[in-house]
């Protein structure tokens, strides 16, 4: 289930298991529970959230990563406390206002690429590489108000920072038998002697442990400097003078301060948990988005004649504005677009699965029926025992058959064409995915608040670069391996680590 070349396992889960399976917990841990089945998923994740709850072993890990309690460690009505203060910052009318912002990185990028290219016919590079600096400055920019320069080159705080979101959660999760004790290990009292224990990550010789801490060490003082030179700005001229940041003071962090400082007292979120949460957004929002934009044009090379179906219908809207680019609005009206973005992130979503800890004995129903194991009679409902591990299966729910019809493993955009989201299943069945009835993004009340952000981002870049530069297939294959996110290599040449080569010529 772990295995980083086994992406199959997950996406056959439902064909070969069905929507429930069991999973046996080998010699030391308890049996858990694989579900993608949409009704079963709607209690774990609305109608009893409460009970099915983010791992202790992600609470602490996380809590660990931002140095402090954000969304991703904390349960119950902390969860709620800070989710009502940052909800509104993720809102259409206010990601709706970073299109400018985003237009212009996205520029940005163009341009770079096309000094690369020049006048080569099929000039390969690696597409991975320049969407991971766009995707880390789309999110400092618009998240936190902070630039890392990441199309220089040569950007050693690009370089340093990029290492450590690339290298925390791999070495976390070779870390995991000391992931249960994280939880406590964090609140432990008093602070500097838990700091002075964790700097012997530097002596001890275990490789893993110090990649990890120096990963640490490098993400929280970035966004603490950052929080910090925001914080006095604001505190001496309000928030008008927050406009000079990089995003001209429309950035979620700015937001979520000025939100923050009208906020009763026992609404407001503490500087610590505001600087966690910036750290947050930024490890939430990067290579997730990075690797989908990623995806999608590795899609359009592989379908040539899809990228020009696409190019045409952007061709047409940049047209009727002469030129001047798309906004948030404009670019949701595009139906293709739309409908390649949906079908990029239904076959191939970049967070396969996530987990649930089950805190007391619950019943959950079931829109696919099973067969019990030992009586044979079907059962349309399951009882999970407090202590089970909880598996919910994003990409198995977005490839199921009886879901999705005989083609749910086929990438076919036009599913979407003329449809509401639910009315793209065989029988018309309502998931609790927030985004067009899929897992993607999750749902409930931990569903991902920056959907909206990253179909923007996802969006801006595409109508900017589909209309500039025609993208071909190389004789590479690129595999998608299994971690926290789907990672691209190139079959062969793993060791030379994540890539995405294509050939890019100007149209
Ligand atoms: C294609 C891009 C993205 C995908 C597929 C994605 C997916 C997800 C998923 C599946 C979760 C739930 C994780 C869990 O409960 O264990 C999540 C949570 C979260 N995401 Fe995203 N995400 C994306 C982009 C973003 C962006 C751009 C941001 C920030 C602007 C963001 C911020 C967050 C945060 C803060 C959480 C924690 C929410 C909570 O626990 O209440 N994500 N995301």
């Amino acid at each position: 289930m772990h295995n980083p070349d086994d992406l199959d396992f997950h996406f056959k889960m439902t064909e070969r298991y069905g929507h429930v399976a069991r999973l046996h917990g080998g010699v030391i841990g308890p049996d858990g529970l694989y579900i993608s089945d949409p009704l079963a998923l709607h209690s774990i994740l609305v109608r009893d959230q409460n009970v099915f709850q983010e791992s202790t072993e992600f609470s602490g890990l996380f809590g660990v990563i931002h140095h402090g309690d954000q969304l991703a460690s904390v349960q119950g009505d902390e969860h709620k406390k800070q989710r009502k203060l940052m909800n509104p910052a993720f809102t259409a009318a206010h990601v709706s206002k970073l299109s400018p912002l985003f237009y212009r990185i996205a520029t940005e990028l163009r341009d770079r690429l096309k000094a690369e290219v020049g006048s080569s016919s099929a000039y390969t590079l690696d597409i991975l590489d320049r969407l991971t600096r766009t995707a880390l400055e789309l999110i400092s920019q618009g998240g936190i108000g902070h630039t890392f320069n990441s199309f220089e080159r040569n950007s050693k705080e690009f370089h340093e920072f990029h290492e450590a979101l690339k290298d925390v959660l791999p070495n976390a999760s070779k870390l995991f038998f000391i992931l249960p004790f994280l939880e406590s290990w964090r609140k432990r009292e008093p602070a500097w002697l838990r700091r002075s224990l964790a700097n012997l990550a530097y002596v001890i010789p275990w490789p893993t442990l110090r990649a990890f801490k120096k990963a640490v060490d490098t993400m929280h003082p970035v966004c603490k400097k950052v929080f910090y030179e925001k914080k006095a700005a604001f505190d001496e001229g309000g928030i008008g003078a927050l406009s000079n940041t990089a995003s001209g003071g429309r950035d979620l962090t700015t937001l979520l301060m000025q939100a923050n400082s009208e906020a009763d007292e026992e609404d407001r979120l503490s500087d610590e948990i505001v600087i966690a949460n910036m750290s947050s957004i930024v490890l939430g929002g990067q290579e997730t988005t990075s690797g989908a934009m990623s995806r999608l044009l590795n899609v359009m090379t592989l379908q040539p004649k899809l990228q020009e179906w696409l190019r045409e219908e952007i061709n047409e809207a940049l047209s009727k504005k002469n030129g001047e680019h798309l906004d948030f609005y404009e670019l949701n009206a595009l139906p293709r677009l739309d409908a390649i973005c949906r079908e990029t992130l239904r076959l191939f979503a970049p967070v396969t699965f996530v987990w649930r800890q089950t805190m007391k004995d619950t019943v959950v129903p079931l829109q696919f029926p099973i067969n019990d194991a030992k009586t044979g009679k079907e059962i349309r409902e399951v009882l999970i025992h407090e202590g089970t591990p909880v598996y919910i299966g994003m990409g198995a729910m977005n490839r199921s058959i009886p879901l999705w019809g005989p083609d749910a493993g086929e990438f076919k955009p036009e599913r979407w064409m003329g449809h509401q989201a639910h009315e793209s299943t065989v029988e018309q069945i309502k998931t609790p995915g927030i985004y067009s009835n899929m897992m993607t993004f999750l749902g409930g009340g931990r569903g991902c608040p920056g959907m909206k952000f990253a179909l923007l981002e996802i969006k801006t870049v595409m109508s900017v670069l589909l209309p500039t530069f025609h993208f071909e297939k190389t004789n590479d294959i690129v595999d998608w391996r299994l971690g926290i996110t789907l990672s691209p290599y190139v079959r062969g040449k793993e060791a030379e680590g994540p890539q995405v080569p294509m050939k890019l010529s100007l149209l």
